[in-house]
């Protein structure tokens, strides 16, 4: 396999197919600590924005024509600015955001683009933000307009729903915008009001681990979830005339109407409902320094999205059940949509080496895959590089 290219190169790389000097913009990964499958439902999530990140480097052209380079693809897509279209290829992001852009009157000249990235792409590690956000940001830089970080992270949203397909909710395209060094980000899905919350960097350390598998059904699944869970709302609503949403009902309300709801339907819901409380605890413990306590909230994050969301997957389970038979572990879950991708364990700094190399030789030993293992700090939201 190819290695990733870096982001620090994105000009030579830009200069290698276009003409011109380009503005250069930055969108990090994102993990997300604990609060999975809750952002579709006006829920509770807390991701951090990883070391690694998406660029876009841009460049005006005189026709109507964006010609993009990827790096990580080593193709060039050319995309007609006034026929955008769908064309289940990895430049839809792109073309997503674009179409998006002029959807809302803002309208953008040709543009030469080169995008690099060194997010693991279809890791789990939200490459698909990374690309819509820094993308976005380097059409506007194009243009005489400014976008505030909720209307670009809701920009971001919109050219997955709406263009590329995938039904997501905002929790991606929000941290990547708004993620800040060394602090996770809660965010309440239905206000967008968010609070930074320092991560105690010298007590636990964050340390990913790609299964590196990623199973096809992802995107449908991820649809038929949410399919399921919308339709167990609507049947709530019909006894709860009040709620607008699973972050409206609780874990008693639902007890109490089990019998209505289809088995399958019923678990979503519990899962999404349990999520929230488990986020809003999770930091609470947290600001009181009550490491263990976030630690068993995320061991429980993956056992209510294993048996009752059911987005997890058999190299996922594996990971995280080696990871809590290691010592100074806190907390392990799989992290992202699922059905692949990685998990985010909380570990003891002075542990780190140790299992690193140990979750690395055991789950090769139960897989034969080796899987990429890397520490991360939360890090910074997009910016303009320069
Ligand atoms: C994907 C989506 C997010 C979120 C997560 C699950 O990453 O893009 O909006 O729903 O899955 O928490």
């Amino acid at each position: 396999m190819r290695t990733r290219p870096a982001t620090a190169d994105t000009i030579p790389f830009f200069k290698a197919h276009f003409p011109g000097e380009p503005r250069v913009f930055r969108a990090p990964g994102r993990v997300n600590i604990i609060g999975e499958h809750t952002d579709n439902y006006d829920g509770y999530v807390f991701p951090i924005a990883v070391s690694m990140a998406t660029t876009a480097a841009i460049a005006p052209r005189r026709d109507r024509t964006i010609r993009v380079w990827s790096e990580n693809m080593r193709e060039l897509a050319s995309l007609p600015l006034d026929a955008l279209e769908r064309r289940g290829h990895w430049s839809d992001y792109v073309a997503g955001v674009a179409a998006m852009l002029q959807a809302d009157g803002i309208t953008l000249p040709g543009a030469d683009m080169c995008v690099v990235s060194d997010v693991p792409i279809g890791g789990g590690l939200s490459s698909s933000a990374a690309l819509e956000i820094s993308a976005a940001m380097a059409f506007l830089s194009l243009v005489d307009h400014s976008l505030d970080g909720v209307a670009l992270a809701k920009l971001g949203r919109r050219a997955e729903n709406e263009f590329v397909g995938m039904n997501c909710g905002i929790m991606d395209q929000f941290v990547a915008v708004h993620a800040e060094r060394g602090k996770g980000l809660l965010l309440d899905c239905r206000t967008l009001d968010y609070e930074l919350v320092p991560l105690p960097a010298g007590e636990a350390a964050v340390v990913v681990c790609n299964t590196m598998v990623k199973h096809e059904l992802g995107a449908s699944e991820y649809n038929a979830r949410r399919a399921d869970t919308l339709a167990g709302t609507e049947l709530l609503k019909a006894i709860y005339p009040e709620i607008r949403a699973l972050r409206d009902v609780s874990s008693g309300m639902l007890e109490q109407s089990a019998h209505r709801l289809p088995e399958h339907i019923r678990r979503r819901c519990r899962h999404v409902i349990t999520e929230n409380q488990r986020v809003l605890d999770g930091v609470a413990a947290l600001k009181e320094g009550r490491l263990e306590a976030f630690g068993d909230l995320m061991n429980a994050s993956h056992e209510s999205l294993r048996t009752d969301y059911e987005v997890s997957c058999k190299e996922l389970d594996i990971m995280v059940e080696i990871a809590r038979s290691l010592p100074g572990v806190l907390g392990a879950r799989m992290t992202g949509g699922g059905f692949g991708g990685c998990t985010v364990n909380l570990v003891r700094p002075d542990r780190v080496p140790a299992f690193r190399e140990e979750i690395a030789h055991r789950y090769h030993q139960a897989t034969g895959l080796k899987p990429d293992i890397f520490v991360t700090e939360p890090m910074e939201g997009a910016r303009e590089v320069v």
